[in-house]
């Protein structure tokens, strides 16, 4: 534990916060972390960042300097990013895929997610050490067989545009939201110092937050170090499907998580630490807030027609567009 001590005497408290977007790298069902090595694994997921992403990617996290391109805006991030896909069910029973649509303030991503890299939450950035994550770090938030919600980091958001933020949710809305639906998943923030994973890919991590833009309580003796809040806002358009004419005659809502979930309690996220060399310990321990910090102040940043170049070949290739008869793997 001695190197972990030094780090946090060394590294001094600092105000930055990354906020970025990264276009649709793959959509298909592949499940690295909790399913490795199954192909198809059990359900459809959508999945960002770096070109090395396949059923297995190697735990120790090597996958990161095989990497030659991502898709997202800092280009030394080779990080994969996923959750669950969003389905819309008509009252004939079959499926069609909601589209993904790009966060405001970005321009060019296509799909995809925002990435959030903050100190505590986006409004109260703030002033600590934050230990980055290390090579071969990877962990889940969220449980695809939950059936109620007792994570205060997994909500939804109904938009009235795509600026609407603040009113939370613990299951998918019950009215037609005019902007889409935007889904949050906000990872646990304190380490236990030692494990870059455990056995359920949970338990090394603690969760103080308390959901919304609330700051996050300090971390527990048991996972003392803290790392960065990591975040991801997934906006689906849902726009097509708003009339209510194409609701469920019973009155409720008709989105579904490839999951097979129509509440809501399913949602979950998946982390695997990928960004190059010391890049993100960097970016923490500057002062730089979201775009600012690209442009090598600190950190490499690319151009969205150059990120948009990225992309990979599914591996599993199955029919996710169209009108399903039923949700893949289901
Ligand atoms: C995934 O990529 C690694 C190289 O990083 C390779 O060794 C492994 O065989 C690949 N796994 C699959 C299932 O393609
Ligand atoms: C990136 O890696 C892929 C797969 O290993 C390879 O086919 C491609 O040529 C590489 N591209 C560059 C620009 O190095
Ligand atoms: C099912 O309903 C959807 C939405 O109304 C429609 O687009 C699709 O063509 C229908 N499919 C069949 C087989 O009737
Ligand atoms: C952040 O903390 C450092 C060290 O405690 C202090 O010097 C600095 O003034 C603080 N910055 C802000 C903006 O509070
Ligand atoms: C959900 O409910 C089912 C059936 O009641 C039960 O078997 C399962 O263990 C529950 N899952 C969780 C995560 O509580
Ligand atoms: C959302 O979907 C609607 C209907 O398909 C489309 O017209 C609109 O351009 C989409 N909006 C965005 C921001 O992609």
């Amino acid at each position: 534990m001695k190197w972990l001590f030094l780090a946090l005497a060394l590294a001094a408290p600092s105000q930055a916060g990354l906020r970025f977007g990264c276009s649709t790298l793959s959509i298909q069902r592949l499940d690295p972390l909790v399913q490795p090595g199954v192909i198809p694994s059990a359900h459809l997921h959508q999945i960002i960042g770096g070109n090395m992403f396949n059923a297995t990617m190697d735990p120790t996290g090597a996958f990161r300097d095989e990497a030659n391109c991502t898709t997202c805006f800092f280009s030394q991030d080779f990080s994969n990013y996923w959750t669950a896909v969003l389905y819309f069910k008509a009252r004939n029973g079959t499926y069609k895929r909601v589209p993904l649509y790009t966060n405001a303030d970005l321009e060019g991503e296509k799909g995809g997610m925002t990435i959030y890299y903050t100190q505590q939450d986006f409004e109260t950035n703030g002033n600590q050490s934050i230990t980055a994550f290390k090579q071969g770090f990877r962990m889940t938030l969220g449980n695809p067989m939950a059936n109620h919600s007792t994570t205060p980091g997994l909500r939804y958001t109904c938009l009235q545009t795509v600026m609407t933020r603040g009113r939370e949710e613990y299951t998918l809305p019950a009215q037609p939201c005019p902007a889409g639906i935007m889904t949050v998943h906000h990872f646990p923030a304190c380490w236990d110092g030692v494990n870059l994973d455990s056995p359920d890919h949970q338990s090394h991590m603690y969760d103080t937050g308390k959901g919304g833009f609330e700051v996050a309580g300090p971390c527990p003796a048991s996972h003392p170090v803290r790392v960065p809040q990591l975040a991801y806002e997934t906006l689906w358009n849902t726009t097509a499907f708003n009339d209510k004419s194409l609701w469920p005659e019973d009155g409720s809502q008709p989105f579904v998580w490839s999951t097979g979930d129509d509440i809501g309690y399913s949602t979950h996220g998946d982390y695997v630490f990928g960004w190059k060399g010391d890049a993100l310990q960097q970016a923490m321990d500057s002062s730089c807030m979201f775009d600012a910090c690209g442009d090598g102040k600190p950190l490499l940043s690319q151009s969205a027609a150059d990120l948009n170049k990225c992309s990979i070949k599914n591996t599993v290739t199955e029919e996710t567009e169209g009108w399903l008869t039923a949700l893949p793997g289901h």
